[in-house]
């Protein structure tokens, strides 16, 4: 549905040149909810903005719906306004001087294409976008009269009246104060998956890429590093940029000894235990063990299992009621360790670690 190949994008500035985006190619199905998640001047509006036909990219090609919308080879560059997509951005602009049926109508009688509009065709359309987002008995509502979550709905309908094939949206939830921005996070999937449109989403936060998508592409530094569903890059990241990225990860450096389902990597820790089912390392290469905080079992009693045991001392314990979040030292290497709320674990106490070796992930 949206395609993406070699897509290239550089800014020319005094001090020098900045390569936004690097040779990024995306495939995305009908109907799904993909995130570009990255830190901060990591490219990712960037690359929204070529899709939009705000930037003109100096190389490669976008389709959308099977329509080719920007081809360097081939010089085309189909201008923002007859691209198939709807908008919405971080500052998602309604505006306060009208009510909540201009707002929306808007596209419609300015953006179209310079098609004429029946006023009723307006109507229907206004009211459909409306009802699309639960806003349905608010077209007569002054803009300034509406809550954040509501202005927020109003700009999703704004971005759905012209029916695009694709829908892009670059941090519209970061103005947002955290409860609302949770509310929002659930309709904002929800208004995607009852309207079945096509998602690209632009943010940095991780939490809101985990739950918002069917497929997440990490961006680091104009480049794609990893692609995969929300549970193929938290629980089987391939790079270790992209464990760390994606939650808290402990990393622990090691050498590949032995290979198959299951692998072993000799770390300051010695021998480790890990899978290696969906890996690809050769024996004696240099990779990174990854370790999510909720991986450590601890205990104050020995574990019955033989491999990957350690013991270790309680350096840090942090009581937030559903868990504990707590740091461990095993050998000289501090651990962060999510711990049951249900055992006490107190700075100085000596614990048994176990860490099953499904839970050890092998990176780059
Ligand atoms: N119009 C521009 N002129 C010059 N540099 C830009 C421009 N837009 C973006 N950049 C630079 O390109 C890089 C990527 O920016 P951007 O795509 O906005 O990142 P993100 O959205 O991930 O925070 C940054 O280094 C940014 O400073
Ligand atoms: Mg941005």
């Amino acid at each position: 549905m949206l395609r993406i190949d070699n897509l290239r994008k550089s800014f020319v500035l005094d001090k020098g040149e900045v390569r936004a985006v690097q040779n990024v190619s995306i495939d995305i199905a009908e109907g799904q909810f993909f995130t570009l998640l990255g830190p901060s001047g990591s490219g990712k509006s960037t690359t929204l903005r070529c899709i939009a036909g705000l930037e003109q990219p100096e190389d490669g090609e976008i389709h959308i719906g099977g329509e080719c919308v920007y081809s360097a080879q081939r010089q085309i560059l189909i201008p923002p306004e007859q691209r198939p997509i709807g908008m919405v951005f971080q500052s998602y602009a309604i505006w306060p001087h009208m009510d909540v049926f201009h707002n929306v109508a808007f596209p419609l009688l300015y953006g179209a294409r310079g098609k004429k509009i029946s006023k009723s065709d307006v109507e229907k359309g206004v009211n459909e976008a409306l009802d699309q987002v639960q806003m349905g008995g608010y077209a007569s509502r002054p803009a300034t009269q509406l809550s954040g979550g509501q202005q927020q709905r109003v700009a999703l309908a704004r971005a759905l009246v012209r029916k695009p094939k694709l829908l892009l949206l670059d941090e519209p939830l970061s103005n947002l104060d955290a409860k609302l921005r949770e509310e929002m996070r659930v309709e904002l999937k929800e208004v995607a998956r009852r309207v079945g449109i096509t998602t690209f989403f632009v943010t940095h936060d991780q939490t809101e890429a985990l739950a918002l998508s069917d497929s997440v592409g990490v961006i680091m530094n104009g480049e794609l590093v990893e692609v995969g569903t929300p549970y193929q890059m938290y629980v089987r990241p391939k790079h270790k940029l992209v464990a760390e990225f994606l939650g808290t990860a402990n990393t622990l450096q090691g050498r590949v000894t032995i290979i198959g389902d299951k692998g072993s990597v000799d770390t300051e820790l010695g021998p480790i235990l890990v899978d290696l089912s969906k890996s690809e390392v050769n024996v004696n290469d240099s990779v990174f063990v990854v370790i999510r905080p909720e991986a450590l079992m601890c205990s104050h009693e020995r574990s019955k299992f033989v491999d990957n045991c350690f013991e270790g001392t309680i350096k840090r314990s942090l009581f937030l009621g559903s868990f504990i979040d707590g740091e461990v030292l095993i050998k000289d290497k501090t651990f962060r360790a999510l711990l049951s709320p249900h055992e006490l674990f107190q700075p100085g106490e000596r614990v048994y670690v176990h860490v099953p070796p499904d839970h050890c992930q092998v990176t780059r």
